[in-house]
């Protein structure tokens, strides 16, 4: 449902019954994952807080998982859940596919990892070239977060310039230029139209000089403020779907503000696709109809392994040529390793353009039914080609201040639910289907959905 102010069911009202059985759900929950609230204990020994990836951190604990297969993930309690989450949207092909497990067992053979290239990066930066409208050349990383590291590097030794723009509530990766103002305190953000950059951890260096946070899909505020800091701008760094904000597209209006200043103060714009490549066959660029300088990728690309990539116009990517004495140093011992780069290959190799219609098809059918289920009530329902995300506001989502309205505690209690019925999605319900995914699967998620919303 969308900008539903005069929802007809009050926001209280809606929230209150499922948040009052939270208690109920959770011992549910308990009661289900005995082996994986054991395996918990024993993680809080060895990880501080019992987790080492911050972004499975759930409450009481994470079901541990012991196998996926396809659409199904077997946790350690042998349990079958159906996954609409596949490792944060990395996994198009579903668990386990067989041309992508072929292929890494085959280079398992051939050894994993040499100092020297390897014919399979060749071949798989050369399906990234042919496939993003602006990509010309290709470095590999070995994760998303490294991936935007170097491009801010890129960008900032090819304009000799240091500001990055980045949008409040945008989710850059772990790298510490772009942790701020990702999940902002209400009482720290500041004004709307001129947002305070908050940390988003303990332990960062100072970003004055460094970072401007900026609202997302705002084009007014944003040429005001960059043209304010013409001289100083090195880059802008854009979602082209915004995951942590609800997995939202930008406006057409914010990409063309952001490509036309770029152009205007010769600033590198940056499309961040790490999440938003799964969105079609030309990338997000394709699908919003936009194209940046420089774009970072990860996730599907890897084909499930560690993966991440800058790819770009040739002046900007030149920027780290060897043969040049000033130059974008990028260093790796496992980048573009021959394991990630055969999955990669059979993982992109098996995305063709019907695969993603059918793919994006998925998700519009959860979508729809979502909305359908979710007439009258005061819950929003956002997301783009393949993926979904439920959100427990009445509000219409544009931004991060529109999307932290949501009733977080009633996510996390509707997310145990649903996993105590059989399907994950992340605590605050973001969700995406791949090519496994099938149309019983969504029906029956929709059911589950429906009756734990009914009072
Ligand atoms: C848009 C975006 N950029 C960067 C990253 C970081 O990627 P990684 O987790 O592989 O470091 C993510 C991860 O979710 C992301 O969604």
């Amino acid at each position: 449902m969308t900008a539903t102010a005069t929802s007809p069911v009050l926001a209280n009202d809606f929230y209150a019954p499922l948040k009052a059985r939270a208690a109920e759900i959770e011992a549910q929950y308990r009661n289900l994952t005995p082996v994986s609230a054991g395996l918990f204990e024993q993680s809080k020994g060895l990880f501080p807080g019992g987790f080492t990836r911050d972004a499975v951190i759930r409450k009481p604990y994470s079901p541990f998982i012991a196998k996926g297969e396809g659409p199904i993930l077997t946790d350690s309690d042998g349990r079958a859940i159906v996954d609409f989450w596949f490792n944060a949207s990395s996994l198009p092909l579903g668990h386990a596919d067989p041309r992508v497990v072929a292929a890494v067992n085959r280079q398992l053979g051939l050894g994993t990892a040499y100092f020297a290239p390897t014919e399979t990066e060749l071949a798989l930066a050369r399906i990234l070239c042919e496939r993003l409208p602006s990509a010309e050349q290709a470095r590999f990383a070995n994760s998303g977060s490294e991936a935007v590291m170097i491009a801010l590097r890129l960008a900032r030794g090819f304009t000799g310039r240091d500001l990055v723009v980045k949008c409040e509530g945008s989710y850059h990766g772990a790298y510490d230029d772009v942790q701020w103002s990702v999940a902002p305190a209400k009482d720290k953000f500041g004004a709307p139209d001129s947002p305070v950059p908050v940390p988003d951890s303990a332990g960062l260096p100072e970003s004055s000089d460094r970072i401007l946070v900026l609202p997302y899909n705002n084009p007014e505020i944003l040429r005001r403020e960059v043209r304010a800091r013409a001289d100083r701008v090195a880059a802008l760094i854009i979602e082209p779907l915004a995951n942590r904000m609800g997995l939202i597209p930008p406006t057409p209006e914010f990409l063309a503000a952001a490509r036309e200043l770029s152009d205007e103060i010769g600033a590198v714009l940056i499309f961040d696709e790490v999440i938003a490549f799964r969105l079609g066959y030309h990338g997000a660029q394709g699908f919003v109809g936009m194209t940046p300088d420089v774009t970072t990728l990860g996730k599907v690309i890897g084909g499930g392994f560690p993966v991440g990539a800058v790819v770009g116009k040739t002046d900007v990517m030149a920027a780290s040529d060897a043969s040049r004495r000033e130059r974008v140093t990028h260093a790796g011992t496992f980048n573009a390793n021959p394991v990630t780069m055969s999955a990669g290959r059979a993982t992109m190799e098996a995305l063709t353009p019907d695969v993603y219609d059918s793919i994006n098809a998925k998700g519009a059918k959860m979508r729809a039914g979502l909305e359908a289920a979710t007439a009258g009530v005061p819950l929003t329902i956002t997301g783009a080609g393949s993926f979904f995300k439920i959100n427990a506001t009445a509000e219409d989502i544009t931004d991060y201040r529109t999307a932290v309205t949501v009733d977080g505690a009633w996510e996390e209690v509707l997310s145990l639910g649903l996993f105590n019925a059989g399907f994950m999605l992340t605590p605050h319900l973001h969700g995406c289907c791949s090519a496994v995914t099938t149309d019983e699967q969504i029906d029956g998620f929709l059911a589950a959905f429906t009756d734990l919303i009914t009072p």
